[in-house]
């Protein structure tokens, strides 16, 4: 008797070889051979697969996922974010949709804490004159950053990520307020100060770190009003979305000074961030590298590859589960 095949899984992008090799011992694994984004070859790709590890450059759409219903038993992503996926059209349809949360958050938090420190330090602009060859002799006035320790920091979104960020915050003696859809107990709190509204949040952010999800309501929410209402020269970092910024709201509170510094790892249009964020010396500019660790990488596509094998073969109802409605 020929032994039951494996199920088929389509994966949209190269990933690390741990996951790549984890993969094929349990599904009969297709490969995206290309180091780009899949784009619309997707739907030919896709056809026949039992499985998808996708990506949060991969657009899920209704029609998509209504095509992709009529084989495909489950999705992934390999991401927190879950902006990319019409989630209402995937729970409709009654296809679990697994991601990665919790792995990433220490390796964000990071990246979180050094763009703060890189912004209130101004060592982009110190790194740039060392490699320009324009570093003369020590001078007592020469670099001068300010010192984020006693400063308030206000972290817009505290789920996983925000967390951890105010873990490490604490270490760096900044005091930690926040705004979250919904307040932590105060076990969670640790002594953090809660605002009921973005606004009172922005008011008191010496430091302001956007880390809430990408949704309809949080688009722009971050917008030239409540810019205008951080303290004057306050330090601008996001590690969440840039959807959630008015881009042109935040060059023109650089430009005039009213941000005094920003530290930026995510962008409203990804790689093609707005040209003038470059020309501004006080930008500290990651490309979108937040959980661009290799332990963090590896154990996002096992924590996703794990929720699919576990859900088509095993009947399993992982914890992981943008929809867990439809498991039940
Ligand atoms: C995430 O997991 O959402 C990261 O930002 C990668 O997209």
């Amino acid at each position: 008797m020929t032994p039951p095949s494996k199920p088929r899984l389509f994966i949209t992008r190269r990933l690390p070889d741990a996951v790549q090799e984890h993969a094929a011992k349990t599904f009969e694994m297709t490969l995206w051979p290309e180091d780009r984004p899949i784009g619309d070859a997707f739907d030919q790709w896709s056809v026949g697969m039992d499985a998808i590890l996708l990506m949060a450059t991969d657009r899920m759409d209704a029609e998509r996922l209504a095509r992709l219903r009529t084989h495909v038993k489950a999705l992934a992503t390999y991401s927190v974010g879950n902006e990319h996926i019409d989630l209402q059209a995937a729970t409709r349809l009654r296809l679990p949709v697994f991601f990665t949360p919790d792995v990433l958050s220490d390796a964000v938090a990071d990246i979180a804490m050094m763009l703060i420190i890189a912004a209130a330090r101004d060592t982009t602009r110190a790194e740039a004159i060392l490699r320009n060859g324009e570093w003369g002799p020590w001078s007592p006035t020469a670099f001068l950053g300010r010192h984020p320790g006693g400063r308030r920091l206000g972290l817009y979104g505290m789920g996983r990520i925000g967390q951890a960020i105010a873990k490490r915050a604490r270490g760096f003696d900044l005091a930690i307020h926040y705004h979250n859809r919904t307040r932590l107990s105060s076990a969670h709190e640790q002594g953090a100060q809660y605002h009921a509204t973005l606004d009172d949040l922005m008011r008191v952010s010496d430091v302001f770190c956007v880390a809430a999800p990408a949704t309809p309501t949080t688009r722009k929410s971050v917008n030239a009003a409540r810019i205008a209402l951080l303290p004057r020269g306050a330090i601008f970092t996001n590690i969440a979305r840039g959807d959630l910024v008015d881009e042109d709201a935040l060059i023109d509170a650089i430009t005039s000074g009213h941000i005094g510094a920003a530290g930026l790892d995510v962008y409203a249009r990804e790689p093609n961030l707005d040209p003038r964020f470059k020309s501004l010396p006080n930008t500290t500019l990651l490309p979108h590298i937040g959980s661009a660790a290799i332990e963090t990488r590896v154990a996002m596509g096992l924590l996703a590859v794990d929720a699919l094998a576990n859900f088509i073969l095993r009947g399993e109802k992982p914890r992981n589960c943008l929809n867990p409605e439809v498991l039940h």
